[in-house]
């Protein structure tokens, strides 16, 4: 097993290949967190927990006379609340008393094998390959029947531990939950930095890095989805860690809605990490009997720096994560309506531009926005899941069929969490939206958000999209979802339940997509929100791709995908090659280097292949064959960022190398030009040391060593935003 419970230390041990986890009961029955780290042989770290004396610390009332018992100071593996601890706490509930305590003991554990499931979330799940084992801890207030289950899975082989918190309602009063994370870890020290996404529409995911200083960091969502403004990923990481060194840990939490990550670095230096649900506006009544399971937390720890822990989330999330069978597969290379016509089209325009994209050595065809209902802009028209005849006037099915009479497959966007005021659905339902009776709601985008708290509206969404999608043969679709969400009430709940709408809002739109998604493991899934608004594991599961942004500029794509990759593995990353000048920054850069950088992903196409001269489709053709022949290497491969767009101005570099480190695709892009520079040279990653290499079609051969210490010159006649990419096969 790879957890054991030592009964002469009073000590739980949690063990993945290279990590130890390690949690105490302590004298007095409160679970203390002792180390998460690098694997140890230790069973007994009592030596670790100092005690002492120390003023303003309260001293629980079972610790007598001892003042040296605090919980103010004591690294805790679930916070107490209320008992003295003032750090930002696990979980805070308010009794039936109205008291707002809970004093959490142990109260018993089991340890069984594989992992504990989530019914109503997404979660990871065991292979046949994988060890996995499970410890639920309970810890009871005894005064309340308040219990928190505290769950680990273990992932030997990964090097992954996830949590769950289970909140049961043991006692005979109502409770009310005010907040619960998935996870809190205590640790001793202080000097970390934290490494956190954050971004703005079409600038998803940018890299920050601070250094946690005394008090409260969060960051997090309250925008009723993960956001393009913070992803649900923290690293936590010692000052001195980099990309290939030092020791990182990461928090990535597999939850799609408001979400919370604080940092708290307390009096004596000490400092706390705590991940889950946003306690913004969020007020769950659990009654007596009933459960509340807050989402999964995948916790990874690595000293080999960033590189190491995305290595971790990379084969975790291809491997445990998605329920689509396409996680495995080959991905069609498509071709996207959307930048090529927006709402402007009708059915010969649309065939023009598959006609042409076959030519290009293109899969799919994925007709985008602007296809139904009454829907010439984006203010109309959402929520009737119609085909516009005046546009397409054979409907989806036939311009289906003319599609694939073409050799194309067929896709389809939809936005089936929306409503337009100017629609059927509306006129028929204005009730079903998320809004405050007697208050003017919020538009945004001009729309308004159908009420998935509420399963009415889930199972008329489930009926609508299953049976547009078996009308018609469509082989992918994009899910987007447009506008971050306010007004949140439901007209379902009542007042003093209205706290529970956004949490079962997410609950609502994971029945949806089990309805819809996991019952047609055939079609493939992107996920998308304005781009890259909910890039979360829990759209993963669903999904087996995301769209990465609505930032289509390989320049700003640079920053976006480098971000991005830091937890989410290359092949759930969708990236489109579109025209220059760019729609969304006027930027022009070579389409050679367009497609490079959308190749370090799911490549497709986002552009009128009607206009494209015949030497770009040229290209276009040359990417699309360069990429399949390439696909395993690129999709499965271990990732290396070669350096960051941050901190090297004139380059971004990245890597791609097999499992075997038989192979590898080397791709730069040049970012800043000036006259007669200094020659810079590209330091590979990830490569045999003791092996040789010869690049694709050269004759010369490198040592893996030579390759990564002294690297490779970067062409001094590349020009601004050109680029390279080779290939490095062991000879
Ligand atoms: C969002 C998506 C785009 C496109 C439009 C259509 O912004 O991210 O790719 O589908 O909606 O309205």
């Amino acid at each position: 097993m790879s957890i054991r419970y030592n009964a002469d230390s009073n000590t739980f041990i949690l063990e993945t290949r290279n990590t130890s986890y390690l949690m105490k009961v302590s004298r007095y029955g409160n679970l203390l967190h002792l180390y998460y780290g690098e694997r140890i042989p230790d069973e007994n770290l009592d030596y670790l927990i100092k005690v002492q004396d120390r003023g303003f610390s309260p001293n629980p009332n079972e610790a007598g006379n001892d003042r040296t018992f605090s919980l103010d100071y004591l690294a805790q593996e679930y916070s107490t609340d209320g008992k003295g601890d003032y750090r930002v706490p696990s979980m805070e509930v308010m009794n039936g008393d109205g008291s707002q305590i809970f004093s959490g003991k142990v109260d018993g554990f089991k340890i069984y094998k594989g992992k504990y499931t989530i019914k109503e979330m997404p979660s990871l799940h065991a292979t046949a390959r994988d060890r996995v084992d499970t410890l639920e801890v309970r810890l009871k207030d005894q005064e309340s029947g308040a219990v928190a289950v505290l769950c680990y899975s273990v992932f030997e082989g990964k090097n992954i531990i996830t949590r769950s918190t289970r909140f049961v309602n043991e006692g005979t009063c109502a409770m009310r939950l005010l907040k619960i994370m998935s996870a809190t870890v205590d640790y001793k020290d202080s000097d970390y930095d934290m490494v956190y996404f954050s971004g703005r529409h079409t600038m998803e995911r940018e890299f920050n890095r601070i250094p946690v200083r005394s008090g409260v960091h969060a960051i997090g969502s309250t925008r009723g989805t993960s956001s393009h403004q913070q992803n649900p990923f923290l690293i936590l990481c010692e000052k001195g860690a980099g990309e290939d060194h030092g020791r990182c840990y990461g928090y990535s939490l597999i939850y799609s809605g408001n979400f919370i990550m604080e940092t708290e670095r307390d009096q004596f230096g000490q400092v706390r990490v705590n991940g889950g649900i946003n306690p913004k506006g969020f007020n769950f009544l659990v009654s007596p009997g009933e459960t509340f399971t807050a989402p999964e937390m995948v916790l990874a720890f690595s000293s080999h720096g960033f590189t190491g822990l995305t290595h971790l989330y990379h084969d975790i999330y291809r491997e445990n994560l998605s329920r689509s069978p396409y996680i495995k597969k080959a991905r069609p290379v498509l071709i996207n309506s959307w930048e090529a016509a927006y709402f402007d089209f009708d059915e010969e325009k649309i065939l023009n531009i598959a006609r042409e994209a076959v030519g290009m050595g293109v899969d799919l065809f994925v007709l985008d926005d602007g296809w139904f209902g009454k829907r010439d802009d984006d203010n109309s028209g959402l929520g009737d899941w119609k085909v516009n005849r005046k546009k397409l006037k054979n409907g989806i099915s036939g311009l289906s069929e003319e599609i694939h009479k073409l050799g194309l497959q067929f896709g389809i966007w939809i936005e089936p969490e929306m409503v337009s005021e100017d629609s059927d659905l509306y006129r028929k339902h204005p009730d079903w939206c998320l809004k405050v009776p007697g208050r003017p709601m919020s538009r945004g985008r001009n729309q308004l958000v159908l009420d998935l708290s509420r399963r009415d509206v889930c199972d008329y969404l489930v009926q609508v999209v299953n049976d547009l999608l078996s009308d018609a043969r469509i082989e992918y679709v994009k899910w987007d979802m447009n506008r971050s969400i306010s007004d949140v009430w439901s007209g379902l709940l009542p007042a003093d339940r209205q706290g529970e709408t956004s949490h079962r809002y997410i609950l609502g739109l994971y029945y949806v997509m089990d309805e819809i998604i996991l019952k047609h493991p055939e079609i493939i899934f992107c996920g998308c929100s304005g781009g890259g608004g909910r890039y979360d594991g829990a759209m993963l599961y669903y999904q087996p791709q995301i769209w990465c942004s609505d930032n289509t500029d390989a320049k700003a794509r640079l920053k976006i995908q480098y971000g991005t990759s830091f937890a989410y593995p290359v092949c759930t990353l969708e990236s489109h090659v579109s025209v220059c000048p760019n729609h969304q920054t006027g930027r022009v850069t070579p389409i050679e280097t367009r497609g490079m950088v959308a190749m370090d992903g799911v490549l497709g196409y986002e552009l009128d292949s009607t206009r494209l001269s015949q030497e770009e489709k040229a290209v276009c053709r040359d990417q699309i064959r360069f990429y399949k022949k390439h696909y395993k290497l690129i999709a499965e491969g271990d990732y290396y960022r070669l350096s960051s767009p941050y901190e090297n101005p004139y380059f971004t570099a990245w890597q791609h190398v097999s499992k075997d480190k038989k192979k590898s695709l080397v791709s730069l892009v040049l970012t800043d030009k000036e006259s007669n520079d200094a020659q810079r040279y590209v330091k590979l990653k990830g490569l045999d040391r003791n092996a040789m290499y010869k690049i694709e079609g050269q004759k010369e051969r490198y040592s893996g060593a030579v390759l990564m210490y002294a690297g490779i010159p970067v062409p001094t006649e590349l020009k601004e935003y050109e680029g390279v990419q080779f290939c490095l096969k062991m000879v």
